[in-house]
């Protein structure tokens, strides 16, 4: 299915946009990497060419108009066409909505709002053109506001308004909108996130029990793509809180405030 298709992930030098570039490039779709980090973009695309011939790397802030333009440009010149964008990126902060200085707020929403809109926008008319599709990646932070997750919440659940949105919009152009949301997963050794005060702090190493693989977040993106599926929610405990939260919004937020040391260990 995906043999003549033009994948762009956004955010793919490393972590779940990198599993889903290799997922697709399997696949035998041709496919536009893209990181701000030249260095470990270079790297990645190295290892993906060891997949596919087809494959081009874009060095762009999407969070901004130009960056997210010329991403979109590139892939277009490098290929004539785009068939799906996978609107990866994605940053995260630690620290309660009261002790934050406001340029962890501006970052989050930055890298996780336009991050997404801009390249949205600029391939729409290319995803028109082949009836293609955009995937975007949120979490379970995006069903509900968590503690400590404040910004990156708000963030995520922008991202359900612009699937609404886009789905109705583009729906006499064929074009398929669709939201992903992620569970907690495993991490590149290198991932960090922002502190309160905006500083960078690494993340812990994640394994085991209610952690998802890259394999499973980038196996799910594939399905969801093929089926062009509306919503996905991944792992068990992302399910529940779906549905729980539908139901008594009131019993989740005692069941969080109760779990809170667990909460705060998992967040590390
Ligand atoms: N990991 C989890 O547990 C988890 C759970 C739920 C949802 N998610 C979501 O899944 C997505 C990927 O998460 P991840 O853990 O794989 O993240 P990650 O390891 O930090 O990777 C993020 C990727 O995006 C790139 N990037 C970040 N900001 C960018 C920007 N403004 N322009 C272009 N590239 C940018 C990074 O490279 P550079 O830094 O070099 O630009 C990197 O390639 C995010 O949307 C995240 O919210 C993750």
């Amino acid at each position: 299915m995906f043999k003549e298709s033009v994948v762009v992930v956004t955010g793919s030098s490393r972590g779940i946009g990198k599993a889903i570039a290799f997922a697709f490039a399997k696949e035998g779709a041709s496919i536009v990497l893209n990181g701000r980090n030249s260095e470990r973009l270079s790297e990645t695309l190295g290892e993906l060419k060891q997949v596919s011939a087809n494959v081009v790397a874009v060095n762009a802030d999407v969070s901004t108009e130009e960056g997210a333009k010329s991403l979109i440009d590139f892939a277009l010149e490098s290929f004539g066409k785009i068939t799906y964008l996978i609107n990866n990126v994605g940053i995260s902060s630690r620290g309660n909505v009261g002790e934050l200085d406001p340029k962890v707020i501006k970052a989050i929403f930055e890298s996780n709002v336009y991050g997404t809109i801009f390249p949205t926008m600029m391939a729409l008319p290319a995803l028109r053109a082949e009836k293609g599709g955009v995937l975007f990646i949120s979490s379970l932070a995006g069903i509900r506001g968590l503690p400590g997750l404040g910004p990156y919440s708000a963030s995520k659940m922008t991202l359900r308004a612009l699937v609404e949105s886009i789905r109705i919009e583009e729906k006499n152009n064929g074009v398929y909108a669709g939201l992903l949301l992620v569970g907690i997963t495993e991490v590149a050794h290198d991932k960090e996130v922002l502190g309160p005060d905006g500083n960078p702090r690494l993340l812990s190493p994640r394994s085991g029990r209610g952690v998802s693989t890259m394999t499973t977040v980038s196996k799910a993106a594939l399905h969801m793509i093929r089926k062009r599926k509306f919503i996905k929610t991944l792992t068990f405990i992302g399910k529940i809180n779906q549905l729980l939260n539908k139901l008594s919004p009131g019993l989740v937020e005692w069941i969080i405030q109760k779990n809170m040391a667990k909460f705060d260990e998992r967040s590390k």
